[in-house]
């Protein structure tokens, strides 16, 4: 039997009210998709197409590598926009989708509560 030993640190998705664990070394998308999780729109999970925009609102993030300026600008990105593919969460994270999948979840589509 396996036991995940590693730190971890609750993900809260504002527009979908889902709440995650995500472990020190792995990518808030990565945490999610392992725990079966929704609320994070996932694409090529690696940096390349910008759909894991997030606005981190609440919390700090570490890079886990390059995050590609076609995606996120240096504004952006020290305003608290990153590729949640590309970051992993240090203590307890709030962020919202920002991405090209923004509007589903602004309207409550991907909200079972707002049905
Ligand atoms: S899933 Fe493609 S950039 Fe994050």
């Amino acid at each position: 039997m396996f036991f995940d030993t590693r730190p971890k640190v609750s993900v809260h998705v504002a527009q979908t009210g889902e709440t995650f664990v995500c472990a020190s070394d792995e990518s808030l998308l990565q945490a999610m998709l392992r725990l079966g999780r929704k609320g994070i729109p996932v694409g090529c999970v690696n940096g390349g197409c910008g759909v894991c925009k997030v606005h981190i609102v609440e919390g700090q993030c570490r890079s886990l590598g390059p995050i590609s300026r076609a995606h996120i600008t240096a504004e952006e990105e020290s305003a608290g926009y990153t590729l949640a593919c590309r970051v992993a969460a240090v203590t307890p994270v709030r962020l919202e989708v920002t991405g090209k999948f923004e509007k589903p979840f602004r309207k409550g589509f991907a909200n079972p509560a707002n049905t």
